[in-house]
Order: structure tokens, then sequence, then C-alpha cells
């Protein structure tokens, strides 16, 4: 079986791309390389470097003509999103509606496309499941919103199955700084560095989940019957004080940390209920928060 997998040379994409070739399926992958790099994907991974957004996927789809579709390429910052909200919706609305469209067209089997828990936007009840009103609080979040509701009615119109993944906060190796979970990256880089250390409030919690988990989520979701939404998650909150302590004592450095007060905007309390994806799809995150971050810490060091 063939997978395609958009995005394969970003963070989350690459361990996704090294999941399913785990699991013995075949891969190609679709990437413009703009946050994405080529040492994270295996040296024979066939590899597209095609935009979502250029006529050439089409010609992707009619030569590959893959079994299953995993969408994560995206553009994945929130703070890029107030800077330039057409770019961001013209790859995560229309990029993702392109990827719909050839997949229909060429009846791919399933699509798994990743979500965000950013569309719940500051929750009120926790922890937050799929039924939860959802209230984007970004152009990032607005996006991926309306990618979902394309991938959905995709389904209803032209029965191409779905599933889409609200991640929560993903980390791990590969992982950019800038990206939606950046602080473990951040925190890890600036202890290793001995680099001047900034906590923005403390208090405020998060949902941390490791990326091993979340491909494992993607090839699961994309062998499922089931089609739907699905939270994948850790179901636990941890503070960023809580963090910062765990990380530097895993990395086995003291740091003692300016501390501001929280920025505007910002979620206070974070955490998404993952039950949904437990009992339907057999889904179940295997590493604790000590374990991601342990093994996050060996790989940056290896790297340096
Ligand atoms: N990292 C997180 O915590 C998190 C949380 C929730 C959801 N997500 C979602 O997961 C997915 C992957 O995120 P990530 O953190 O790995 O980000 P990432 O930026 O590392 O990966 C995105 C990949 O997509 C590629 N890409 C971007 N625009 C493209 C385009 N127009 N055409 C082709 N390729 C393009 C980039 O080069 C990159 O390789 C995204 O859909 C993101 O919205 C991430």
């Amino acid at each position: 079986m063939k997978v395609l997998i958009t995005g394969g040379a970003g963070f989350i994409g690459s361990h996704v791309v090294d999941e399913c070739i785990e699991h013995n399926y075949e891969v190609v992958v679709v990437d413009n390389f703009s946050a994405g790099n080529s040492r994270n994907l295996p040296e024979d991974c066939k590899v597209y470097c095609v935009d979502i957004n250029e006529a050439h996927l089409k010609n992707v789809f009619e030569e590959e003509k893959p079994d299953y579709v995993i969408h994560l390429a995206a553009q994945a910052s929130v703070m890029k999103s107030f800077e330039d909200p057409i770019q961001d919706g013209l790859t995560n609305i229309i990029g993702t509606l392109k990827v719909l469209e050839y997949a229909r067209l060429h009846c791919v089997k399933k699509v798994v496309i990743a979500s965000s828990a950013a569309v719940y936007g500051n929750p009120q009840v926790l922890p937050v499941d799929e039924k939860f009103p959802l209230n984007p609080l970004s152009f990032y979040s607005l996006s991926k919103w309306s990618g979902e509701r394309y991938a959905q009615l995709y389904e209803s119109l032209y029965d191409l199955p779905s599933c889409i993944l609200r991640f929560s906060n993903v980390y791990g190796p590969r992982q950019n700084a800038l990206g939606e979970a950046g602080v473990v990256s951040i925190f890890i880089n600036q202890l290793l560095n001995a680099e001047e250390m900034v906590i923005y409030g403390g208090h405020q919690t998060r949902d941390f989940i490791y990326v091993k988990d979340v491909a494992q989520a993607c090839r699961t979701a994309m062998e499922s019957t089931k089609t739907g939404i699905f939270n994948i998650s850790s179901c636990s909150e941890t503070t960023i004080n809580e963090l910062f302590a765990m990380t530097s004592l895993l990395a086995g450095i003291t740091a003692e940390p300016q501390k501001y007060p929280l920025r505007q905007g910002e979620i206070e309390k974070s955490f998404l209920g993952n039950e949904k994806a437990i009992n339907e799809l057999g889904w179940q995150a295997t590493h604790s928060l000590e374990e991601g971050l342990s093994e996050t810490i060996v790989t940056y060091n290896a790297s340096k």
C-alpha cells in the first residue's frame, strides 16, 4: 500500500514517514521545503519538491496513485497567520482543498487531515472533548477549521473517508523552535547552549504529546474503518513552570529563568480529552512526558 504524505519533511511529517516505513508502507512525500528539511527524511525516500497549491500536484497523484493520503503540509505558525492571513488561507484552506480534490479524483481509500487544538480557542470546560464548541482566535485556527469542514463535506458528498486529528501541543526530536509547541525545543536549546532564559507566566497549562505517539495516531487513523474528528493528546495538564523544571532536571543543567507576566491573548489552561481516539481508533499515547523529554534531549545532545 502506498501513502502520500504531504509536509513529510517537516517536524511531525518526518516521524509519520518513519512510522509508515516501519509498518511496510511505500511512502511518497510532497513538501515545498518552506519549513521542512531533507535531513529529516530517510535517504531513499521518494520526495516531490512541490507546493500543494502548484498545478504539478495533480501529476504527482496521477503518477503515484496513492492508496492513502496523510495531509500535514501547512502554514503551521499562529504568529505568521496574523502577519500574512492570505498566505495562511492559501496554504491551509485552498491547499487542503486541492489535496482533497485530487484524493477524490484518484479514488484514495482514506485521507488523514492534521488539525489542531487551536480550533477550540480559550476553553471554558476542561478537558475539552470533540463536541466542545469551536472558537478560532487566530487566522491559523480558522484556516485549520476550514480544512476540517472541507474534508467533512468531501466525505458526505463523495464518500471520501477521512479522519481529522486535532493535535494538542506536539513536541519531540526535529522540532523547529517556531512551531506551535516550540516551548520544549526552546527550553532544550537554551539550556544546552547556556542561553538566557525567560518564562512568560509559568502557571499556564498545556497538554504535551510526544511526536512518535502522534505519528502512530496518524497511521492508526489511516488504517481504521472509523472516520470523524479525534483529539490526539495526552489528556494531562502540565504548567510551563513544571515543564521547565522537568526539562532542566533531565538535561542535568540548572538555570534561573527570568519571569515576566503572561503575554496578552495567551490561553491560560488547555488540555484535550482523548477517550474517543482510545475507544474508537484503538490508539493510546505510550510515552510519558518524562520519557518523551528524555528522548528529545538525547537527540538534541547528539546533534550539537
Ligand atoms: N506542532 C504542533 O504542535 C502542531 C499542533 C497541532 C497541529 N499541527 C499541525 O500538524 C501539521 C504539521 O505541523 P509541524 O509542526 O510538523 O509543522 P512543520 O512546519 O514542521 O511542517 C509542515 C511541513 O509542510 C511543508 N509545507 C508548508 N507549506 C507547504 C505547501 N504549500 N506545500 C507543500 N508543503 C508545504 C513545510 O515545508 C513543512 O515541511 C500541520 O498541519 C500543523 O497545522 C501541529
